[in-house]
């Protein structure tokens, strides 16, 4: 969705439904309702005590009773809870609390795989200890390293003192929670767990965080952060929930005694609307992480690291490492809404190409749709016929194209208008349903909708079938793009029964027309009966928040009757910065098949769309990696799909939080995530676009897309920012094999690609905030301008002045300040990128046009020996597209003080030779210098300690190596 416009008809339907004196008295009757029969008093909950324990061979299991009167604080305290404690791996404790009878939701296996236990872990030889009270129950993980640390996650923390939170939104009754006890209830759970006073804690999301990429625990009574799981359709506020949900934070202790440090993450297993709030309780000692959940069960999985990127790999574990990306998705993207027919797309391709800007791949936004529906192009402004041409000549340029598929599918208007995917979908039964078995309607881009449902047995099937009548039509795509998928919907919650179908207008102006503020509720609404609270009245009825059917039954599998949940307004108000869950999204009581609601599963929908088009690929494109941008993602979501951060805007302040929100996603195992390149909301301007495109070169997923209405900000609308883009693209081309292997060590093991300084650095306390730089791999260090109007940049190197920092493209030694910021010279144009030294980087010779043609070329060698003469460099070389990945070949360099040794293992031939090395920081002009024993021609430059061979031939392939010596 475009987001100012957006935000302003949040605000005012947020507004109009409860700003109001009316609206004012309709919330505060809710209120009332809800508290006649919940009471806020949640310091009251009695807590559980654990009996009947058994131990296991990997652990324990007990009972946890209630040990009180039901406080039924927000829903029902559920008496009898059952705690699994398993020690899955050496590194990974799980500790399950979940309700005895199994009738909370919990996510099926299917969606999310548990992993499986090593087996021969157990309490005595496992990193992580688990301890508890029995009554009142409480439980803490130490390290078996050091039992009288502090732990590392304690829930002994009931006796704390309360701390205010202000309300946030309308409806928000949190503020009346007023401690710190476990509470288990069908529809509220609660656990905190003590944290270091001021710890340092990243991840939790997805957001785009004030605090940067260290999230703020608050001070002395304050609360600092307030993570809401929503996944939410809106463009990329502050401190607010976003397109994505992930569970999972990642805390790491600094021991300034002894100058080390440890890292551990803390994953919740659990896809409920939720807060997770960290915090300062008053004058106390500690701060806190407290989860605040709507549902599901306690399901936490503890993994020791103990450095970031082991917990980054441990989570890898539970969740799955991120799906393998052909080496073509590494090159530039370029997408914007607002491209009004094939001729402008085909104008851009040109444009691209006589600036001789590198374009890998054109993208289509909504605009190639025919009534903009899915699996259509215009057969007016995109013919299918040209765009079956158009996509060819891509082809045959090794060029790719990629369309937007948004998540609603279009309601046939009448019975004279024939959409196959809709009536298809329908005889098929692949759509989601009202709690009444009838069909459910929503409202996205081309009017009222309906929406797939991924529990559906036939709904795999029936989106692969679209997929493929769209390629037959013409639309031979490389890879797709997963919109709106939150999923978004513009009615609140559910438009109704009885609408008027045949009106497919959407309910505000789209972007850049004159006067498009949402001033306008959607078609179909009627101010003069409804009222302003934003509800749609069919017939005198409410179409939504109405008390779940006695039709539906359960909430999940395993669940029982449970006619006391309310699906469209659960008891506590989370943090939802749309108020009400249902506002923009589906309504909560709609219903998946199996009788799943959606107030369960909203959060998954993103997940589940990016996995069935992940296996439709493979099936029309056999043998191929599955190419998928995904807008919405839950944990695990890196299996099927990559990011990109959703509607930001074109201002500087959001270039910079591209970064937090790049490196966020590589903990969360999406590491293939890049930001709208220019900016998508508003205009961009040439100096931001010029700094963009150089920044973005070097992050994962690099895309160009605009709003529709803005002006163009293609790389070639200014000079100076074809200029900057041609540059930081050579660049990224000439990487393109230390990207590819650091992505092949991602799916193979988890480790994150793009990292933080301190992930590489971890005992230097002053990076631990640090978020204007970045890392790609341990060895490059890119220090973007961030801000308008310069032509210097400060910047941190770390390694406090053992690292030696080489400029990339002068192969100077950087005179670093230690421990702070040295300022780097950074006129418009010039992005500085510095090479650490011990790297040895094989880079593609000569970046062309296309990855192909830059993949057809020569290699050569980067080396920057560190002072005693090592460095050392492993290069994962295969197809670049193989699905599964085909043979590779790992190329090895290992330098010693005179030598550099490269050899090659592995059987995927490696046609491209070796032809020029480079060494950095040979001490003095070589006499002689030899390449597998023969003496070759070599420059040297002093002021670099730099050696260069060129006109080689070293071949790659498995061999016993070659050897480069001088003296
Ligand atoms: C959503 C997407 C945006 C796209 C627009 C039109 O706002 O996030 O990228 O351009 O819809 O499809």
């Amino acid at each position: 969705m475009f987001a100012p416009h957006l935000a302003t008809a949040l605000l005012l339907i947020a507004s109009s439904a409860f700003g109001s004196r009316a609206g004012v008295q309709h919330l505060l009757r809710q209120q009332a309702d809800t508290n006649s029969t919940n009471s806020f008093d949640v310091a009251s909950c009695p807590g559980y005590s654990l009996d009947s324990l058994t131990s296991t061979k990997n652990g324990l299991t007990a009972k946890l009773n209630l040990a009180g009167a039901a406080c039924n604080a927000f829903g029902t305290d559920v008496a009898n809870l059952t705690i699994q404690v398993t020690y899955e791996s050496q590194s990974r404790l799980h500790v399950n609390i979940f309700d005895t009878a199994n009738s909370q939701f919990t996510i099926p296996e299917s969606i999310v795989a548990r992993p499986t236990a090593s087996g021969s872990s157990n309490a005595h030889n496992s990193d992580l200890v688990f301890n508890y009270d029995a009554t009142p129950f409480a439980f803490w993980i130490t390290r078996r390293s050091a039992p009288n640390a502090t732990p590392l996650f304690d829930t002994r923390v009931s006796s704390l003192p309360p701390t205010p939170i202000a309300p946030v939104i309308v409806g928000d009754n949190s503020t009346a929670l007023d401690g710190f006890p476990l509470v288990f209830e069908n529809q509220y759970l609660q656990l905190a767990s003590s944290l270091p006073l001021g710890a340092n804690v990243y991840g939790l999301g997805e957001v785009v965080a004030s605090s940067g990429i260290r999230r703020d625990v608050g001070t002395d009574g304050g609360v600092g952060t307030i993570q809401n799981d929503w996944a939410r359709d809106i463009a990329d506020p502050i401190d607010q929930n976003i397109y994505g949900v992930h569970p999972i934070y990642m805390e790491h202790r600094f021991n300034s005694t002894t100058n080390t440090s440890q890292s551990h993450g803390v994953f919740l297993f659990n896809a409920a609307g939720a807060d997770i709030l960290l915090l300062t309780p008053p004058s106390s000692n500690v701060s806190l992480i407290e989860y605040r959940l709507l549902g599901g069960t306690l399901d936490f999985y503890f993994i020791s690291g103990p450095t970031p990127q082991t917990v980054m790999e441990q989570y890898a574990e539970i969740v799955g490492t991120p799906t393998w990306q052909p080496y073509w998705g590494f090159g530039f993207h370029l997408c914007r809404w607002g491209y009004p027919n094939i001729t402008a797309v085909k104008e851009v391709v040109a444009k691209m190409r006589a600036a001789n800007i590198p374009l890998e791949t054109m993208w289509n936004d909504i605009d190639l749709y025919h009534a903009v529906r899915d699996f259509t192009s215009d057969p007016v402004s995109f013919p299918p016929a040209e765009m079956k041409a158009f996509i060819a000549e891509l082809h045959q340029n090794n060029q790719h194209y990629i369309p937007i598929v948004d998540a609603a599918i279009a309601k046939q208007v009448n019975s004279t208008d024939i959409y196959d995917p809709y009536s298809k979908g329908t005889d098929l039964d692949v759509f989601i349903k009202n709690p009444d078995g009838t069909e459910y309607i929503g409202q996205v881009w081309p009017g009222y909708t309906v929406f797939p449902d991924w529990f559906a047995p036939n709904a795999l099937a029936w989106w692969t079938e679209g997929l493929k009548n769209w390629t037959a039509a013409g639309i031979n795509f490389s890879g797709i793009w997963l919109d709106m998928n939150e999923a978004s919907s513009f009615c609140d919650g559910s438009c109704g029964t009885g609408i008027d179908i045949s009106n497919t207008s959407t309910p505000f102006l789209l972007p850049g027309v004159p006067g498009n503020l949402l001033t306008n509720y959607p078609e179909g609404y009627n101010l003069t009966i409804s009222g302003p609270s934003g509800n749609i009245t069919v017939n005198g009825t409410l179409t939504f928040d109405a008390p779940a059917p006695a039709t539906l039954s359960a909430r999940g599998i395993g669940a029982g009757n449970q006619t006391d949940v309310e699906l469209n307004a659960p008891p506590y108000t989370i943090h939802n910065a749309n108020g009400r869950l249902s506002i923009h999204a589906l309504a909560t009581n709609a219903t998946h098949t199996g009788g799943y609601a959606e107030l369960d599963t909203h959060n998954l929908w993103g997940l589940m769309e990016a996995e069935a088009t992940h296996k439709a690929l493979k099936t029309l494109l056999p043998g191929q990696r599955p190419f998928i941008i995904s807008r919405s993602a839950f944990a695990s979501a890196g299996k099927w799909a990559g990011h990109w951060l959703g509607d930001n805007f074109s201002q500087w302040k959001y270039m910079y939080l591209s970064i937090q929100g790049i490196l966020q996603h590589q903990m969360f195992q999406i590491p293939f995530v890049g930001a709208d390149t220019c900016g998508f909301n508003d205009n961009s301007d040439e100096e931001l676009c010029n700094r963009w495109m150089q920044l973005a070169a070097f992050t994962p997923f690099y895309r160009n897309h605009n709003i529709k209405g803005a002006i163009s900000q293609e790389p070639f609308v200014w000079d100076s920012v074809a200029n900057a883009s041609r540059t930081a693209i050579a660049v990224r081309y000439a990487l393109l094999p230390y990207w590819y292997s650091l992505f092949a060590n991602a799916s193979l093991s988890g480790t994150p690609p793009v990292r933080a300084l301190f992930w590489e650095f971890p005992n230097e306390p002053e990076l631990f905030a640090v978020d204007r730089q970045f890392m790609v791999g341990s060895d490059i260090l890119v220090t973007p301008v961030l801000t308008p109007n310069v032509s210097s940049v400060d910047g941190i190197f770390p390694g406090r002045g053992k690292t030696v920092w080489r400029d990339w493209y002068t192969h100077d030694v950087l005179d670093a300040v230690v421990g702070a910021n040295t300022t780097l010279a950074a006129p418009l144009g010039h992005i500085n990128v510095h090479v650490r030294d011990g790297a040895a980087l094989l880079l593609h010779e000569t970046p062309a046009y296309t990855v192909e043609e830059t993949r057809q070329g020569a290699f050569a060698l980067l080396v920057t020996q560190s002072a005693d003469g090592h460095a050392f460099g492993k290069t994962y070389l295969d197809d670049g597209i193989s699905d599964p990945p085909g043979p590779s070949t790992t190329v090895t360099v290992q330098a010693s003080k005179s030598s550099v040794k490269i050899s090659g293992v592995g059987k995927f031939h490696v046609a491209q030779k070796l032809t020029q090395v480079t060494i950095l920081g040979v001490t003095k002009k070589p006499a002689t210098v030899t390449v597998g024993g023969k003496t070759v021609k070599s420059t040297y430059a002093s002021a670099q300690q730099q050696l260069v061979l060129t006109g080689l031939s070293v071949d790659l392939n498995a061999n016993a190596g070659t050897t480069i010596a001088w003296k």
